[in-house]
């Protein structure tokens, strides 16, 4: 037996007298038969440490929560030592020496940053985002961590929402593939090098009205059960150990107060088992949205599922209270404790409270040569070249101007959420290209311009990560001045990392005025110019993509994103990236996706002008300027005739589509063959288009392969009306191709 565990066992112990490992039920009655209700409260009470800052400012006491047992998990604690620390207050000093939750928001990887989630979506690499995922909780608990708050599966179709960077973008098939992935990686089989997934936020946030956060969400529970709810129950049904509610109302109530999503949805019907955790302070913003004070939020959290109180220091306030004026139940309180302790259990955290905390996995796990390659092999694979007018890959050779605001710094490339990063670790992309060019090419340097002229708003889109600010006017002159000499332009563009995630929601979508101005004098110049556009979400780059002859979208790769982008930029590795998040023309058109339903009056896509009558605007088309699932290479692919093994299928039949991919070009790529499929009349209106099967496929030059889909009926169904899950019989279409638009069409009908 471990020391450790030898050490706790006079208060606590998980093995039995014949030592052997006591079951979870049994542990756990035993353990809540000795607990006070005080210590059953603090089990669901988790305040931040302050070392990172994911929401209000606190300043609690942990350490003396702790140890009067008023504190069941903490998160934002940094430093394996300081997390040791607290951790042995709470088996030494605490009277029943419960360890405790750790959590961060560990989100695209921890000191080997990953790309951000959206960009991980654009690979459709399931491996790669799990094997991720895996790496991402083997550094987190390499440093005591040994709870994530991700997946976040919340699907948006509004990219003003700066949270779109989080996800893995506007489809539902993909979104569930996804979060079940990250899932698997985060938990594996809950080994030591393995942490505690959180599906978040449960439920519709990324439906905010006009992409604003923390807005207003309403919609249809069609709508809602048909393209918003399939990850989340895709990632409880994955066995995610924790669910943590969204910020936003869902019918009108407060998620995190909303009893029929915690529990007639996520317990009763998906049979759901983990614990449920609010957001961070939803308990209080439940009060803000006017349902009542805290002790009414607090009953209705409670009551409605809610386990854990994110820093509300609510259910510490309160439930005793409720308890004693009988609003609320020592059952209530009793399950939402057994669910927390069952976590901890699940984490093996009653064997050894330490299991996350051994010094030599500091030098040993972190930022590991193995995991730097896989997170700059998958940056690579995120990268969505969106226009090539034959200038991509470029050449080592001759001038190279790299300009733009983000060329030469060190701390945005990771992106939003990137809160194990140390950038002093990571090169920029300047210095990045100089090791790559090495003698062979000279790389000339200017910074050209702020990302905003408003010194303001930059500073507002900070948050730890600066930019230096310069003359805009000088700068401009220097870029122009480096741009003489150059035989092609590269520019590194677009938002700093926290112009998207949380709370970071834009009006306009567009490149910042300065830049813009910079990047059309540097089109003027007659030179070559690449555009390496930097985003957390789709933009707008309608005159971008006029003008610009090479349009790469980066996205934010993470710690290697510098030499990510060499390997892509001089043409080791083909662009395979693919959209997953429509990219709209103008603002207007959003919300803008490709799994919408048709209308009465549709205008077919790509019809070039106005028609009265019909569903369109007068002043620009309905097709977007990239559809979902598109992105370029720098070889071709050619669709052969796709064919269907039948052309009727019954209820437990399969039908099989076949195509032939070649590739036809000089270089071997990798590219994402999508399967799509249309219930062309049902008892609901149904999307023209929706995403039911994809394969990623590396084909060398010249290769061809025959790629097959399985159809099955489970890709026929959907919700009805009543919110039955069926497959309706009658005509449908399967569609095939390299992107959303681009497809090939077969019929084939579901027969009773
Ligand atoms: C965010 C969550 C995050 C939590 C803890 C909240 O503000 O909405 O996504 O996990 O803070 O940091």
């Amino acid at each position: 037996m471990k020391k450790t565990a030898l050490f706790i066992m006079a208060i606590l112990t998980v093995t039995s007298v014949f030592g052997q490992k006591k079951p979870m039920n049994e542990f756990i009655d035993e353990l809540m038969s000795k607990m006070t209700l005080e210590e059953k409260i603090g089990q669901l009470n988790l305040l931040p440490g302050g070392d990172i800052t994911t929401g209000a400012v606190m300043n609690s006491p942990l350490a003396q929560l702790t140890a009067e047992g008023k504190l069941g998990a903490v998160l934002n604690v940094k430093g394996q030592d300081k997390i040791k620390d607290l951790q042995q207050i709470a088996i030494k000093k605490s009277r029943l020496g419960i360890p405790l939750l750790i959590g961060q928001d560990v989100i695209h990887g921890n000191q080997t940053v990953f790309p951000i989630p959206l960009a991980q979506s654009c690979s459709w690499d399931l491996e790669a985002i799990e094997n991720g995922a895996r790496i991402a909780a083997k550094e987190a608990t390499a440093q005591g961590i040994n709870w994530v708050y991700s997946p976040m599966v919340d699907i948006a179709i509004d990219p003003r929402w700066g949270r779109v960077a989080e996800g893995a973008g506007e489809d539902p098939f993909l979104g569930c593939r996804i979060g079940e992935a990250l899932v698997r990686g985060y938990q594996g089989n809950y080994g030591k090098e393995n942490a505690m997934a959180c599906v978040k936020h449960f439920a519709l946030y990324g439906a905010a009205e006009a992409g604003r956060d923390y807005n207003t969400v309403d919609m249809s529970r069609v709508r809602m059960y048909n393209q918003y709810l399939e990850p989340y129950k895709a990632a409880a049904k994955a066995g995610a150990g924790s669910f943590m509610s969204s910020f936003n109302v869902v019918d009108g109530i407060p998620a995190t107060c909303n009893r029929w999503l915690l529990t007639d949805l996520l317990r009763n019907d998906w049979k759901y088992d983990g614990f449920v955790v609010t957001d961070y302070g939803s308990i209080n913003e439940a009060v803000v949205h006017g349902i009542g004070d805290q002790s009414v939020t607090s009953e209705r959290a409670l009551k409605a599922g809610t386990d854990m109180d994110m820093c509300s220091n609510a259910f510490i306030a309160q439930l005793s209270g409720l308890l004693q004026s009988g609003r609320i139940s020592q059952a209530d309180i009793d399950t939402a404790c057994r669910r927390v302790l069952e976590a901890k259990y699940k984490l093996g955290l009653f064997d050894d409270p330490y299991r996350f905390c051994e010094p030599k996995r500091l030098k040993t796990d972190l930022y590991t040569e193995e995991h730097r390659k896989a997170a700059r092999d998958m940056a690579a694979e995120t990268f969505v070249l969106l226009k090539n007018e034959d200038l991509l890959p470029l050449k080592k050779q001759g001038k190279i101007a790299l300009i733009g605001p983000l060329a030469d710094n060190r701390s945005n490339m990771v992106g939003c959420w990137s809160t194990g990063d140390t950038p002093e670790l990571y090169s920029t992309l300047k210095e990045a290209m100089e090791r790559y060019v090495g003698d062979k090419a000279q790389v000339l340097y200017a910074q050209g311009c702020n990302i905003y002229a408003d010194e303001k708003i930059q500073e507002g889109a900070t948050f730890g990560r600066p930019i230096s600010r310069v003359d805009d006017a000088e700068a401009k002159a220097e870029a122009l001045r480096i741009a003489a000499e150059a035989d092609v332009i590269v520019c590194a563009m677009g938002e700093m990392a926290e112009m998207s995630g949380e709370s970071s929601s834009r009006a306009d979508l567009s490149l910042p005025c300065v830049q813009m101005s910079l990047l059309k004098a540097l089109v003027a110049t007659g030179k070559p110019v690449v555009l390496l556009n930097f985003s957390g979400r789709p933009t707008i780059m309608s005159w971008e993509a006029e003008n610009v002859p090479a349009i790469l979208n980066v996205w934010f790769g993470g710690s290697e994103t510098g030499d990510a982008i060499c390997d892509v930029l001089f043409g080791d590795k083909s662009p395979s990236g693919h959209l997953t998040m429509t990219m709209p023309k103008v603002l207007g058109q959003i919300p803008i996706y490709y799994n919408h339903l048709n209308t009465g009056r549709p205008v077919p896509e790509g019809t070039g002008e106005y028609r009265k009558f019909q569903s369109n605007y007068i002043d620009v088309r309905n097709d977007p300027l990239y559809p979902f699932g598109y992105g370029l290479s720098y070889t071709t692919f050619e669709y052969g005739k796709p064919r269907l093994s039948g052309t009727t299928m019954n209820a437990n039949g399969k039908l099989t589509l076949t195509v032939n991919v070649k590739n036809t070009g000089k270089y071997d790529a990798d590219e994402v063959v999508q399967l799509y499929i249309r219930d062309v009349a049902a008892t609901i209106s149904r999307p023209v288009k929706e995403l039911k099967g994809f394969e990623r496929i590396l084909l060398k030059a010249g290769e061809s392969r025959d790629v097959n889909f399985t159809i099955d009926v489970d890709m026929l169904k959907f919700y009805n009306s009543d919110l039955q899950y069926v497959a309706e019989s009658g005509d449908f279409e399967a569609m095939v191709g390299g992107n959303s638009r681009d497809i090939q069409r077969l019929k084939f009908t579901l027969v009773e």
